[in-house]
């Protein structure tokens, strides 16, 4: 895995159904975050740590996730013509020149795995790309400058091995998440350490430990064909975890990157409250 990371797949077919009625007839990736939607949150994330070429799994019905990093050229010209400057550039900076978008559509529903696999047609073969879960939130810890995915890419460019991004969760709920093994190794915040497998939804006494992953991947490009043939698994869903189990099970070193930072959940109603009270504090806008 030596190609330069540049691509960041991002899968917004969801249904949304843990923020219903919220997420009935506007996709759950544009609901607000403080002052703007969850979606450009994540893509300015990607950004930041360089992966500018963006590639939207998505499907019918979500079109509002694309049109708000397109051009309105009339709203444009009308705050010009008002010589509203400010909220031109904020405008603007949603999609900056580096940014290129693309989406591809995830037809059925049959899980994350299913969801990556779909983007395939659109990289190189054996091409390297990341993967960020649109309902996560990642963010530094308060007064903090310490960006977590730009440190993983930075950990991945070093190492040149995929990195999963975890954080530790009580064990009452390990099987909400994918959960890391390696091997008892004690992972300090800005660490990373080979796993030696992964496992989706385990059960707290089946867990290997309390690391879950969650949402930020680095994965190699020969992940795809994998994708391909796995078949479902937790949930009868096409699986990613399975897929990363079957790549270091095939001896491709796969190592787990412990955040520094914190997350907030936006798919249930409670985190997403919780990150516009934390964060609109914090911009000092409540
Ligand atoms: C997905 C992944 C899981 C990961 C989680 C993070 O699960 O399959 O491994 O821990 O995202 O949010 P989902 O939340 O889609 O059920």
């Amino acid at each position: 895995m030596s190609a330069k990371l540049r691509k960041a797949i991002i899968p917004v077919a969801g249904l949304g159904t843990r923020l219903l009625p919220i997420s009935k007839a506007i996709p759950k990736e544009m609901v607000p975050v403080v002052d703007r939607p969850l979606i450009q949150h994540v893509v300015e994330e990607a950004l930041a740590a360089g992966l500018n070429e963006i590639i939207l799994v998505t499907r019918a019905g979500k079109s509002a996730v694309e049109d708000h990093f397109d051009r309105h050229y009339e709203l444009e010209t009308e705050l010009e013509k008002k010589g509203k400057t400010a909220i031109l550039e904020a405008l603007g900076a949603i999609a900056p020149p580096e940014l290129k978008l693309t989406s591809v559509r995830q037809g059925r529903a049959l899980g994350l795995g299913h969801a990556i696999h779909c983007a395939a047609p659109l990289l190189q073969a054996d091409e390297p790309f990341a993967v960020l879960l649109p309902d996560v939130l990642v963010k530094p810890q308060p007064g903090s400058q310490a960006v977590d995915l730009q440190a993983m890419v930075a950990a991945y460019e070093k190492q040149q091995i995929s990195q999963i991004m975890v954080e530790e969760v009580p064990l009452e709920r390990v099987d909400q998440y994918g959960i890391v093994d390696c091997q008892g190794v004690a992972l300090a915040a800005g660490e990373s350490a080979p796993l030696v497998s992964l496992v989706e939804k385990p059960s707290p006494q089946q867990a290997p430990s309390r690391l879950s992953v969650i949402g930020r991947y680095l994965l190699p490009g020969e992940i795809m064909p994998i994708l391909g043939r796995t078949r479902p698994g937790a949930g009868n869903e096409i699986q990613l975890t399975d897929a990363i189990a079957e790549l270091i099970t095939q001896g491709q070193a796969v190592a787990a990157w412990r955040m520094q930072g914190r997350t907030f959940d936006c798919g249930h109603v409670q985190g997403w409250l919780q990150a516009n009270q934390r964060l609109g504090q914090e911009a000092g806008l409540l």
